[in-house]
């Protein structure tokens, strides 16, 4: 039998493809999923995998101590990959109580957990942290995030993020915890809560609905396919150097406005609608507070190190992200009924 794996947050975006990637690659592993369910989470990301015999899907919240206890009591987890969290920054803005809890205390409570469980032989142990590079900040127009750059979040969602971080790394200090954090760049794909910019405008556009550009659009994100994170994630878990962080993108920047023009493009084609049908329902609205202008991850020493390379192109991933969402219109249709046009409204209006 393989290792015994409890990965966190695995019914969200990215966790759903990391335990789909793990399941087919390690059919001797355990995998087990903790997830809360929160608007977020969806087991119609998981259908085609929840029959595999070794995997548990288990609801729950990683701020319970009790549930994450008799987890590692049941499962003897040899290792955690922890995506779980409160992930979007414009409502961390509105409501950041939910961003601390879940984020800086919940992971306190897995690596306490962890604590007790592996504190009397620590070999082959794991605690796996996935955060972001919104840590480090903001860039100006030159210039990259390295492993070393300094900690400068600006966000709710980005301070929680930081000092969960922070806290993995002092049980590492203090405590011998084994660990390895992987701070990565915007992902993209399938199965993202349309709250996030290219789910969000990709749904607008099949409804013919403004597309709400923050600021003046020249904000610039590094985008990453979300299932080469996935393998990235894989990579590290396995082959990195415990105690060490790793930055994972894929050298992609795009200023927010250009990837909304090519994603316009892409659209036109994709739903048979003339040339230049999406960029009219381009709207500027009101800042997000405390935007940061702009992030791009060097990630040499992954690639050096670990000899990761991204498997596509940005263009090819946007294709197949637009089909994905114009394919799967049942899943945008679920996710977006309900408290999904509460959140909307209150969001955009007034902007
Ligand atoms: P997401 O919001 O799509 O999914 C988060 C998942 O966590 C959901 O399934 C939700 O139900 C679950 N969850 C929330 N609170 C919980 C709790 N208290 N207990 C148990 N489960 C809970 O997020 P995502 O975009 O997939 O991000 C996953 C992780 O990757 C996060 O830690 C995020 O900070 C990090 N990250 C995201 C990106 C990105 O571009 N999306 C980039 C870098 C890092
Ligand atoms: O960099 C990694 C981070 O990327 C992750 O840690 C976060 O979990 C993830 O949500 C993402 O954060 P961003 O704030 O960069 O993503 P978002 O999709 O919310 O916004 C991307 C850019 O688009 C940002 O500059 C804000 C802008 N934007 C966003 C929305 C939702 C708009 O202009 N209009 C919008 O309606």
């Amino acid at each position: 039998m393989g290792k015994s794996i409890l990965i966190t947050g695995g019914a969200g975006f990215i966790g759903s493809h990391v335990v789909r990637h793990f399941l087919h690659k390690y059919p001797d592993y355990q995998i087990v999923n903790l997830d809360l369910l929160t608007y977020a989470g969806n087991l119609e990301n998981l259908l085609d995998i929840e029959t595999f015999p070794n995997y548990k899907f288990v609801k729950g919240d990683i701020r319970n101590e009790a549930i994450v206890d008799q987890l590692f009591q049941k499962y003897q987890f040899d290792a955690l990959i922890h995506l779980a969290a409160e992930s979007h920054v414009d409502r961390s803005i509105s409501n950041p109580l939910d961003f601390l809890t879940t984020n800086v205390l919940g992971t306190v409570v897995l690596l306490q957990v962890a604590k007790k469980y592996w504190k009397n032989d620590w070999n082959g142990k794991l605690f796996y942290h996935v955060s972001t590079d919104e840590v480090y900040g903001s860039l100006g127009e030159t210039g990259m995030f390295t492993e070393q750059t300094p900690y400068d979040p600006h966000s709710p969602y980005s301070a929680s993020k930081a000092s969960s971080d922070h806290f993995v790394r002092a049980y590492g200090d203090t405590y011998g915890m084994p660990y390895i954090i992987s701070n990565c760049s915007n992902n993209y794909g399938p199965n993202q809560f349309p709250e996030k910019l290219l789910p969000l405008f990709i749904n607008n556009i099949r409804n013919n609905k403004a597309l709400p550009v923050y600021g003046d659009g020249a904000n610039t994100r590094d985008w990453l396919w979300v299932k080469d994170h996935a393998a990235a994630i894989d990579l590290i878990f396995h082959k990195g150097v415990s105690g060490e962080t790793y930055n994972i993108g894929g050298f992609n920047e795009w200023k927010n406005i250009d990837l909304i023009r090519l994603l316009c493009q892409v659209c036109d084609e994709q739903l048979n609608r003339s040339a230049g049908s999406a960029e009219k329902l381009i709207t500027y609205v009101k800042d997000r507070p405390g935007h940061d202008r702009r992030y791009a991850i060097d990630a040499g020493k992954l690639a050096s190190t670990l000899g990761f390379k991204p498997s596509l192109n940005f263009e090819e991933g946007l294709r197949l992200t637009v089909k994905w969402y114009l394919d799967n219109t049942q899943w945008l249709d679920h996710v977006t009924s309900g408290l999904y046009q509460a959140y909307y409204e209150k969001q955009y209006q007034n902007r």
